[in-house]
């Protein structure tokens, strides 16, 4: 590390301390000042955001954590998938059912309404379709959506009716990105690139466990961290501004609600 970088981090770190320091509201309304006099905005979500819409997490105990209840290796895995397809496509279905049946929460449609003032862009890790119904219109999902696709050739459907492809009789799978799968290259760098030229990127109820996508938010200029668990700001909390409660409270009040 040269001079001029522990210099950098040293800054960083005592601008660090004085925010821990602040009071929640005052740190809202140096969020809320940032928010504000950004133009581009890029909003990273994970699980958390769509939690207030009944939505299971994957790793927090208070909202879920279906991850502690469901095996990964046997719900998300092309192993597991091919071990059992139809178990998989049993939970994954009742989990669809779920996101259709709910709406977007407060959280959601803040967000929206900051595409009204500012030019947003939501990068999330979510497949459900909560951003897109609140109004949000730039929307990259980097862990897929829930539309269906075939294991072998490019059919694509939005709903899951068939087990097997019209087009090639192979199997027909959740078009989710499973452990041990590439994100989608063109995704994942137009995610990136969002997220670079932003001014602001305010990163959303996340775990930020889960890489490629977890590091993309250390490439921001400037960042806010809405989390319910302190602990789970975690490495962002050196440079981000943190934000410890609700998204569906928080987020309002970036809007001056
Ligand atoms: P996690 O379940 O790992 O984390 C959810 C985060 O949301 C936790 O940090 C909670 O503290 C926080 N949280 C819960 N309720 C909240 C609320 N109302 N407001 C704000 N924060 C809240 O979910 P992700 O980080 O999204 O990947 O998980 C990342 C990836 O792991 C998922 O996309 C999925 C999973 O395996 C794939 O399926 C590929």
């Amino acid at each position: 590390m040269n001079q001029a970088s522990i210099q950098d981090l040293k800054n960083r770190i005592d601008a660090a301390n004085k925010r821990s320091k602040m009071s929640q509201e005052e740190n809202i309304k140096l969020a809320r000042d940032a928010f504000l006099s950004a133009e581009r905005v890029v909003v990273f979500t994970g699980a958390g955001i769509s939690a207030e819409s009944g939505i299971a997490t994957f790793r927090d105990p208070e909202t879920g954590a279906l991850w502690s209840r469901f095996n990964p290796d046997m719900f998300s895995s092309m192993s597991g998938f091919l071990d059992d397809p139809g178990l998989v496509w049993e939970w994954k279905d009742a989990l669809t059912e779920k996101v259709r049946k709910t709406k977007p929460n407060k959280g959601h449609e803040a967000i929206a309404r900051m595409g009204d003032l500012k030019e947003v862009a939501v990068v999330t890790q979510n497949i459900d379709d909560l951003h897109e119904r609140a109004g949000s219109q730039k929307v990259l999902h980097l862990h897929g959506d829930m539309t269906v696709r075939c294991t072998v050739c490019d059919w694509t459907e939005q709903h899951h009716t068939v087990d097997n492809c019209p087009e090639c009789k192979a199997l027909t799978r959740p078009n989710v990105v499973w452990f041990g799968e590439m994100l989608d290259d063109g995704i994942l760098t137009e995610a990136q690139r969002l997220i670079i030229e932003a001014d602001l990127v305010i990163v959303v109820g996340t775990s930020m466990r889960v890489e490629p996508a977890a590091s993309l938010p250390t490439f921001a200029k400037r960042l806010i961290s809405i989390n319910t668990r302190p602990e789970d700001h975690g490495r962002l909390a050196i440079q981000a501004i943190t934000l410890t409660g609700k998204a569906g409270e928080i987020l309002p009040q970036l809007l001056n609600d």
